[in-house]
């Protein structure tokens, strides 16, 4: 090509997202394909989200409210926070790329365990930030590792926790020594897209004092226990002045009408979000026991999904799984080659994962 492409934009390697439904059935020419690969709501959304965006339907020629007012609010209410303590997104990636974008200057550098949700380092790199990536201890976040690796570039600090893609948390304790030791000008991003799966209730959550520290940005998002994965809608909760840079550059309309509609009517229902979470421990709980009669180790987990050691090729096994219609996510391009990861699915998408692995390993032999 005879156009030049940025240096930092050559060495990003693209998401890879989980096989949508669709794809596998169209490629095997199969129906009815279970998909426990991207850590979505197996069990859809609150049934009130239908009504609301179908009243809002007739709107659709005009644009979203640019400040996600009524969504914003009610997040705001939530957390006892102010409205401009809060950033809506087309998703949670939409706030991580705005936090990259606002607060890097070429060379600075941006700390995440290795590996990573991809957004983060893809958004660090497209805003011509350096990625510097800690590699995990026991398959958790190396917090010492990251303190280490502080340096004067440093401006922004990746947290996740849960951890995706092991399901180990950070507790309260170990957060708290953690920031005691953190510059007071680097920004702790934490992501929480599933904290609402935790049991663990020693795990930090940084809502459970909003803004206590300006150097913190929570993340969350609708797309896990919400269900709304769809309609693409995330949110940050910030210090005033570090909403205020990001509501300057993001896009106006960045949260289209539907998706703050949606969000609106996910939040005012509690039950939905209640089952959400027990269904998705009961099926935790069945597909461990399962695979531990199968005599196949997990990693403990406070997520809705499970990281398994097979002990053999995992890609081959996820690309042997597709063919019965079962689509989970091999760990290899995370550097756990003989790992899948599985969300919970429901009860018969669970059965039927536990059955084909039966299968496909038996067919293998190993
Ligand atoms: C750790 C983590 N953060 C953020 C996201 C993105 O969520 P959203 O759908 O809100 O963009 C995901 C999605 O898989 C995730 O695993």
């Amino acid at each position: 090509m005879i156009f030049k492409v940025s240096e930092q934009v050559k060495a990003i390697k693209a998401y890879e997202p989980g096989k949508p439904l669709k794809e596998v059935e169209r490629e095997y020419g199969i129906t009815h394909a279970v998909k426990l690969a991207s850590n979505e709501n197996p069990f859809g959304f609150s049934s009130r989200i239908h009504n609301a965006v179908l009243d809002h339907l007739n709107q659709m020629n005009r644009y979203p409210e640019s400040t996600a007012f009524e969504l914003t609010q009610k997040l705001a209410r939530k957390f006892h926070v102010e409205n401009n303590n809060i950033v809506v997104g087309n998703g949670s990636d939409d706030v991580i790329a705005l936090l990259a974008h606002a607060f890097l200057n070429p060379g600075d550098e941006a700390l995440m365990p290795l590996p990573s949700f991809l957004m983060y380092e893809i958004s660090v790199l497209t805003a011509k930030g350096k990625p510097v990536m800690v590699p995990l201890t026991d398959y958790s976040t190396s917090l010492d590792g990251i303190l280490e690796q502080i340096s004067p570039k440093t401006r922004l600090v990746f947290i996740t926790n849960p951890f995706n893609p092991t399901g180990s948390i950070i507790t309260q304790d170990q957060f708290e020594r953690f920031a005691n030791k953190v510059p007071g000008d680097v920004l702790i991003i934490v992501d929480e897209a599933y904290i609402e799966f935790v049991r663990d209730r020693t795990v930090f959550n940084s809502l459970d004092k909003p803004l206590a520290d300006p150097r913190i940005v929570t993340l969350r998002t609708f797309s896990k226990a919400y269900g709304l994965a769809g309609f693409r809608v995330g949110y940050g909760i910030m210090d005033i002045e570090v909403a205020a840079v990001l509501h300057r550059i993001r896009q106006p309309f960045n949260v289209n009408s539907l998706a703050q509609v949606a969000a609106v009517a996910a939040l005012e229902d509690e039950l939905f979000l209640q089952q959400t979470i027990k269904a998705t421990h009961v099926g935790l709980d069945y597909l461990i026991s399962q695979l531990t009669k199968m005599g196949i180790d997990c990693l403990p987990t406070q997520s809705n999904f499970l990281m398994v050691d097979l002990k053999t090729d995992a890609t081959q096994v996820f690309e042997e799984m597709l063919s019965f219609g079962v689509v989970v996510r091999s760990m290899k391009s995370y550097g756990f080659d003989t790992f899948l990861r599985i969300n919970t699915g429901t009860p018969k998408e669970n059965t039927t994962f536990i059955k084909v692995l039966k299968e496909v390993l038996k067919n293998r032999g190993d």
